[in-house]
């Protein structure tokens, strides 16, 4: 059974919703989620997990959001090569840059990204469907 770490950041909620879709996904695949927010996690955190999904929404101008989620995300990078992630978070008036700049981002630092999910505003029918399936596979 995998131990699940899902660690967001959500100012109005719809990334929020993914996460908890994710962690339905998890425990549906008899996995264990934990949901966490950002600003509660940290590097000492991670050895208790076995995989990782990251929840961050479009902020700035297709950026990560600065004050809480980057920083935090900045500490984790370096330790992320090796370990299971994927990510994902919500959107709204752009086409999803700010994922692909994440993705990038991530890969370019060693970390193997599984898989990333993107819903525009909140997680209705396939985009619900596609963060199920996303904890579905780390569990
Ligand atoms: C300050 C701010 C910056 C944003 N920047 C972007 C952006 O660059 N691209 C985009 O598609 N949406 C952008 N959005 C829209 C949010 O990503 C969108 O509302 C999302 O659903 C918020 O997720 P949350 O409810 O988890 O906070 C921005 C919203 C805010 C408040």
């Amino acid at each position: 059974m995998s131990k699940v770490a899902i660690v967001y950041w959500s100012g109005t909620g719809n990334t929020e919703a993914m996460a908890e879709l994710v962690a339905e996904g998890v425990n549906g695949a008899n996995g264990e989620a934990d949901l966490i927010q950002v600003s509660d996690f940290s590097v000492s955190d991670l050895a208790a997990y076995d995989a990782f999904a990251f929840g961050c929404p479009a902020m700035g101008s297709e950026e990560l959001e600065s004050d809480e989620f980057e920083p935090v995300w900045d500490e984790l990078e370096p330790e992320l090569p090796g370990r299971k992630v994927v990510l994902f978070g919500s959107y709204d008036w752009a086409d999803g840059e700010w994922m692909d700049l994440w993705r990038e981002r991530a890969e370019a630092a060693g970390i193997t990204v599984a898989d990333t999910v993107i819903a525009k505003d909140y997680p209705d029918g396939p985009a619900a469907e596609a963060c199920r399936a996303l904890g579905a596979m780390l569990a």
